[in-house]
């Protein structure tokens, strides 16, 4: 059969709840047209992330009700290891509340004011936790991803030139750690290929640097790698991920996406003493080791669902699904970050509303015009995000796991493909208030009136 269909069924259901032309309208001015302050009551098909938004399984729900809540060795927390052993076989791993958990301790042992980070490129939690230790955190992408319109395999890469070039210009004493964010989100959901790793790992080992994963989409990187990379078509994407993992030193590790939890992460090492550090800082903010932050049932649905998100027929369905939203729209001409990604569909705003200037926001214009016209929540990945460092004015559409079906993606090209008809009355926004920080959580905004 060609028709990928969804490898589940559905046993639970939560309804979904229709606004009209009006309440949007006056749910937009309320909010100052910051898609964040909307109550998600309000709001009809979510796609502002993939993160904490996705299906638990059957199976999961049933490993809630099995999670051991003891204070110390837990037996859930054995479950988590034993599957995260299985995964990665770094020596050390600890629980932590979420991604960013893990970030801050990494950051806080390993970094130094003066210290550089080089990364394919920094998820903005990741950069912001390397900035707030005083060290730099540098993008390296490959040159090819700046051109949003570039079909590349594996765009996600970093550069590995401009990687030994910056380790021999600053001095590998300078640079504490190289990090490597599979898939790329910053950078369109876009794979990184095992050659790069490879790549990556061989001049870090020459410079005695350590390489850590940002692992929070391995599985979906490590079915692109099966799909498009010669030599693993017949590797299950569990070995595939195994390999991922064997290059690198440690990991960090948000369990909101690839592992189906709606809360949880991890941080893995392979240094006795630096996972000691780790640990020191786990009890002062975290909690006890064997739980990190979470409860116990938490980290049983984290050990099942590592297990469960390899599974080849999810996979297949994951990236063809996220691959027919971009597919639906791009062929109709809205310019997307192509090829499509692994968990969102990047679109191009710049390049759709070229009649909107970057000062008047293009990616938010695109945002609350897709809210306005069909209750579709999205998120700007532009200069409202990233202010002057922006290098892109990009609308994600990110999809949460085993959530919407085929006729919720058809229901979002239908909206996508009308707001295009009529892009050229779409208007621009300037900022009415703005915070000091946290800009694109809490600024409010207004239309241009030209
Ligand atoms: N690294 C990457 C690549 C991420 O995408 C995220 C979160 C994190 C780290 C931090 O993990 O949220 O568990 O603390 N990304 C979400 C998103 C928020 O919408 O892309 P966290």
């Amino acid at each position: 059969m060609r028709t990928i269909i969804e490898p589940f069924r559905i046993k639970s259901v939560e309804p979904l709840r229709q606004t009209t032309p009006e309440e949007r309208e006056r749910y937009l001015e309320q909010a100052g047209y910051n898609l964040f302050l909307i109550p998600a009551a309000d709001i009809l098909i979510d796609l502002l992330t993939d993160s904490g938004t996705s299906a638990m399984s059957t199976e999961q729900w049933a490993a809630i009700m099995r999670g051991d809540e003891s204070y110390a060795g837990s037996e859930s927390f054995f479950r988590l290891k034993h599957a995260v052993d299985d995964l990665t076989a770094f020596r050390h791993m600890i629980p932590t509340h979420q991604g960013r958990a893990a970030e801050r301790i990494l950051f806080t042992v390993l970094c130094k004011p003066g210290h550089i980070v080089p990364s394919n490129t920094h998820f903005d939690t990741t950069r912001a936790n390397i900035e707030f230790m005083g060290a730099r955190a540098v993008d390296l992408p490959i040159p090819e991803a700046a051109d949003t319109q570039a079909r590349l395999d594996f765009k996600g890469n970093m550069d590995v030139d401009a990687l030994e070039s910056l380790l021999a210009t600053e001095g590998a004493d300078r640079v504490p750690l190289v990090m490597l964010t599979v898939t790329n989100n910053s950078g369109g959901g876009q794979p990184v290929s095992m050659g790069n790793i490879e790549a990556v790992k061989k001049v870090c080992a020459r410079h005695s640097v350590p390489l850590y994963l940002d692992a929070c989409r391995f599985a979906e990187n490590a079915w692109f790698i099966r799909e498009r990379e010669a030599g693993y078509a017949h590797w299950s994407p569990k070995q595939i991920a195994q390999k991922m993992f064997s290059l690198a030193d440690g990991c960090t590790f948000s369990a909101k996406k690839d592992a189906f939890a709606n809360i949880g992460g991890f941080l893995c090492s392979n240094d006795d003493l630096v996972a000691q550090q780790e640990t020191n800082l786990l009890i002062l903010t975290e909690g006890f080791p064997t739980y990190g932050g979470l409860a116990g049932r938490d980290l049983d649905a984290i050990a099942t669902g590592l297990e469960e998100v390899l599974d080849i027929d999810y996979l297949r369905y994951r990236i063809t699904s996220t691959g027919y939203l971009g597919r639906h729209i791009a062929d109709h001409g809205v310019p997307i970050v192509e090829p499509p990604g692994g968990h969102a569909i990047y679109i191009d705003a710049a390049r759709m509303l070229p009649h909107i200037p970057r000062s008047q926001f293009p990616g938010q214009a695109l945002a609350v015009e897709l809210y306005r016209h069909a209750g579709i929540r999205s998120v700007e990945i532009g200069s409202v995000m990233f202010g002057e460092a922006a290098r892109h004015e990009l609308l994600r559409l990110a999809i949460p796991r085993r959530v919407y079906t085929q006729s919720h993606i058809d229901y979002v090209v239908e909206a996508i493909l009308e707001v295009n008809d009529r892009k050229h009355a779409i208007r621009g926004l300037e900022i009415a208030e703005q915070p000091p920080f946290l800009r694109h959580f809490s600024a409010r905004f207004r239309p241009c009136q030209s």
